[in-house]
């Protein structure tokens, strides 16, 4: 029997593939989509790392994490008791695995709709042949099917430390974190990268003691600089201790726990005990059973598959994106290069901008950032403008009771582009959208200075930070 023939195979159903299977079905083309992620009851759970352990569960459990910091510290000023507080880590967890399961839902309504073939179990490439590649597709739906064009969209995995390898019990990667039974009274957690961070305060907000553990001496060394001392100072306060410059040794785990020898910055010998560890030290790219030699597929040095600006491999009319290729490790550029294949594959001039990519941490307060550092362009020596606004001279954060952190503009000294923007406060999750548009468009901050924005909203932050470029804000 001859494989069934389909213009686009999308092998992988995370945001970057599941996005590029809808678009290029939008766009004409017969579509089928791989993906092997199952679901406790062994059904499909499209959406990848990001629906099933990463983006979407992390986010439900700071949401409710928050609201019980919340109820236990900061009713209490706005007048609110809140008497018998307590928590039902079960019921907490369970919430969390059924926004899951609405999403991987969504997506299969999605499939439906836009008349893309999915198929449950891992796609291998079997051979190219004249009409494109044939694809074996096993351990779930069994079969083989061949597409003209071919996009890899396999995704990441968690980097696991040599001597610590993740049991998802006592050493825990991002799944086992995101799903922990009972809250540990101590917890480390190794790396104080974006995971290292959101998690740390998942867990700290519901009682645990937390420790982090990072190599670097400095502490988010991708974030502005002022950005990254304001956050280790609210951290801190917050009562996660953050030890910056330490070297892991051995680790052991046992039935009591794990047990973390390291080197302190200051050259100590320390050993820490805790009840959890989660190693959060990055991801790595994931082309495991993809079969990629069968093909000739090529790898870089890190194992991530090679491709150019437009997402092309060594191979004709095979594409790879998201977190398997090079670039940052995030959804949202999954999904822009999923879009922008697809177009290419129609033709069309699909465009990813990789300058205006907004980053995001969930912490809170919250981080978000986009385009250059001021230490990037000093180090470039582009001549640049600096103007920041803090949120506590900020009418709807002082309602809020929110008035952590800051709206940092950076802009071009003679022609006043916006050259990045960065934040750290309430909603700025939200609030770095504006920065990004702006970028898009080659905004000057004069340009969003003049802009009227809506009182009172933490949007005014934005709009003085663009003021205080020419040192002329209103209300500071
Ligand atoms: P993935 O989401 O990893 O999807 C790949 C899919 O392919 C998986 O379903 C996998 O099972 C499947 N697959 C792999 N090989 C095969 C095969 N051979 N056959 C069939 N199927 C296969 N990013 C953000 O932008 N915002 C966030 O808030 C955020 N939070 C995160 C929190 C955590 C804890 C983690 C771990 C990550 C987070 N990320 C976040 C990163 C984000 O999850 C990834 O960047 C994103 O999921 C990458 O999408 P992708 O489609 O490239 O790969
Ligand atoms: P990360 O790259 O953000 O941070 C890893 C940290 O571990 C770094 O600070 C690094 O210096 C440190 N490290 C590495 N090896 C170490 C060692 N041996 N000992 C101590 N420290 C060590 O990686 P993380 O947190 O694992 O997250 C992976 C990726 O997932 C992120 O880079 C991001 O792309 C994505 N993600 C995005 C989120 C978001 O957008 N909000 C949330 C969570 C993850």
């Amino acid at each position: 029997m001859s494989a069934k023939q389909f213009d686009v195979v999308v092998i992988g159903g995370g945001p970057g593939g599941y996005i590029a299977a809808i678009r290029a079905a939008q766009l004409g083309f017969n579509v089928a989509c791989i993906d092997e992620w199952k679901n406790p009851k062994g059904g499909p759970a499209p959406g990848g790392t990001c629906t099933n352990v990463g983006c979407i569960p992390s986010k439900a459990l700071l949401q409710s994490s928050e609201h019980f910091e919340h109820a236990g510290h900061a009713f209490a000023d706005h007048g609110i008791q809140v008497q018998g507080l307590g928590l039902d880590l079960g019921k907490m967890l369970g919430r969390k695995d059924n926004v899951v399961k609405q999403n991987n839902d969504g997506i299969l309504y999605l499939f439906k709709k836009n008349k893309v073939s999915f198929f449950h179990g891992r796609g291998s490439f079997v051979k190219a042949g004249d009409g494109g590649y044939e694809i074996k597709v096993a351990g779930g739906s069994e079969e083989t099917i061949a597409g003209k064009h071919v996009i890899v969209a396999t995704g990441s995995n968690a980097r696991s430390l040599k001597g610590a390898e993740f049991d998802e019990k006592n050493i825990l990667s991002n799944d086992g974190a995101l799903r922990i039974g009972a809250v540990p009274k101590k917890l480390a957690l190794i790396g104080s990268g974006v995971i290292g961070l959101e998690m740390g305060s998942v867990w700290r907000r519901l009682g645990a003691e937390v420790t982090v553990l990072e190599a670097l001496p400095t502490f988010l060394g991708a974030v502005d600089e002022q950005i990254a001392k304001e956050a280790l100072k609210v951290f801190t306060k917050q009562g996660l201790k953050i030890e910056l410059g330490v070297k892991v040794g051995e680790i052991k785990s046992s039935d009591a726990g794990v047990q973390v020898a390291y080197t302190d910055a200051k050259g100590g010998e320390q050993s820490l005990q805790v009840d959890k560890l989660i190693v959060s030290i990055g991801r790595v790219p994931n082309t495991i059973g993809l079969a990629a030699d069968a093909v000739g597929l090529k790898l870089d040095e890190r194992g991530a598959i090679e491709v150019d600006g437009d997402c092309k491999t060594n191979l004709p009319n095979v594409w790879a994106i998201g977190d398997v290729v090079r670039g940052p490790m995030l959804a949202h550029k999954a999904e822009e290069e999923g879009v922008a294949v697809a177009e290419r594959i129609a033709g069309q001039h699909g465009h990813v901008n990789f300058n205006t990519i907004p980053w995001v941490i969930y912490t809170s307060p919250e981080i978000a950032w986009v385009g250059q550092t001021e230490q990037q362009l000093k180090a470039s020596g582009r001549a640049y403008k600096a103007g920041s606004f803090p949120f506590l001279a900020n009418g709807r954060a002082r309602a809020l009771g929110d008035t952590t952190g800051m709206v940092k503009f950076l802009a071009d000294a003679a022609t006043d582009e916006i050259l990045g923007v960065h934040m750290i406060g309430p909603q700025v999750s939200e609030l770095i959208s504006e920065a990004v548009v702006a970028m898009e468009f080659k905004a000057s901050a004069e340009d969003i200075a003049r802009i009227c924005h809506a009182h009172p909203s933490l949007s005014e932050a934005t709009k003085e930070a663009a003021l205080a470029i020419d040192k002329r804000t209103l209300n500071f």
